[in-house]
């Protein structure tokens, strides 16, 4: 193990499966104390149940990204619990899989989406973002230094035909993140973006979408794809790096094109 992130704290959102999950669990491995926060209370207690162990330092909280009060609640806990924050992860997010999108996702027509389909898209993939940042980031401004990261989506999927509204969401969280970049480089605070860079085998990739990429014979990438930049970002190599996008499935070209020599 070449990184050791022990005292290294992380908050990531929507932890309890996919992507997340994953991430948590490579980050737990090399020392980190993770703190998972998501909707579903018995996906978080199966998460739990999973990672939990003598030399892990893992901590589940129930929190929805899109209910202030929510956030807030957990904010207070975090602050009266732990006594610093390095990383943020706003993971969290909803997609094709939400009920409501069916009738879209056969037609394609984008008037077959219910508003509050939409809506409910937005408010977790933009909103969400925005509250959790607001509610966690005066801790580090405090600290004078963390990382804050969001997973987006690659840009082709956010202008492609059959996205609204997951595509636009991910586009406009994005376009926050170089905004929010800019805004915190001055209090010691990195924000970047993460995305796989393809279709990726989670809760979020319903059955349907599934046969359609194998039927087609495109690639899935494995919801372990975030593990290497992730800890990249939580390394020392990465605390000056900010308003950057990191492809999972390209990062190793990252690498190579920056001469960075990175063992994870
Ligand atoms: N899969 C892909 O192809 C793909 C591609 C590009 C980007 N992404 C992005 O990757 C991120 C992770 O998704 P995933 O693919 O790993 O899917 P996933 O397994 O469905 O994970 C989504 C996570 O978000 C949580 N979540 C959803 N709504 C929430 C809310 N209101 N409050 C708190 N937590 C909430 C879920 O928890 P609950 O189950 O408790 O709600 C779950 O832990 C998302 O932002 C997604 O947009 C996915």
């Amino acid at each position: 193990m070449s990184i050791n992130l022990n005292g290294y704290h992380v908050l990531i959102t929507g932890g309890s499966s996919g992507m997340g999950y994953e991430m948590a669990k490579t980050l737990l491995s090399h020392g980190a104390t993770v703190i998972i926060a998501a909707l579903n209370k018995a996906k978080l207690e199966k998460a739990y149940a999973t990672l939990n162990s003598k030399e892990n330092d893992v901590y589940i909280v129930q929190m929805d990204v899109t209910d202030e009060q929510s956030i807030m609640k957990v904010a207070s806990w975090y602050r009266e619990k732990f006594t610093h924050l390095d990383l943020l992860i706003n993971n969290a997010g909803v997609g094709g899989n939400i009920k409501g999108l069916e009738t879209y996702r056969h037609t394609g027509h984008f008037y077959d989406i219910p508003t509050s389909a939409f809506k409910l898209i937005f408010d977790t993939n933009v909103l969400g973002y925005f509250l959790v940042t607001k509610a966690f980031s005066p801790l580090m401004v405090e600290q004078g230094k963390g990382q804050i990261i969001y997973t987006s989506t690659s840009t082709e999927t956010m202008t492609r035909t059959g996205m609204i509204p997951y595509g636009p969401s991910k586009s406009a969280a994005e376009a926050m993140t170089t905004v929010l970049s800019q805004e915190l480089q001055d209090k010691g605070i990195m924000v970047n973006v993460i995305c796989p860079g393809g279709f990726t085998r989670t809760n979020l990739a319903t059955p349907d979408m599934i046969e359609f990429f194998k039927k087609n014979n495109m690639p899935i990438l494995e919801p372990t794809i975030l593990n290497k930049p992730i800890l990249f970002l939580a390394s020392k190599d990465a605390q000056k790096i900010t308003g950057e996008k990191f492809i999972g499935n390209k990062f190793d070209r990252y690498l190579e094109k920056h001469q960075i020599n990175f063992e994870d």
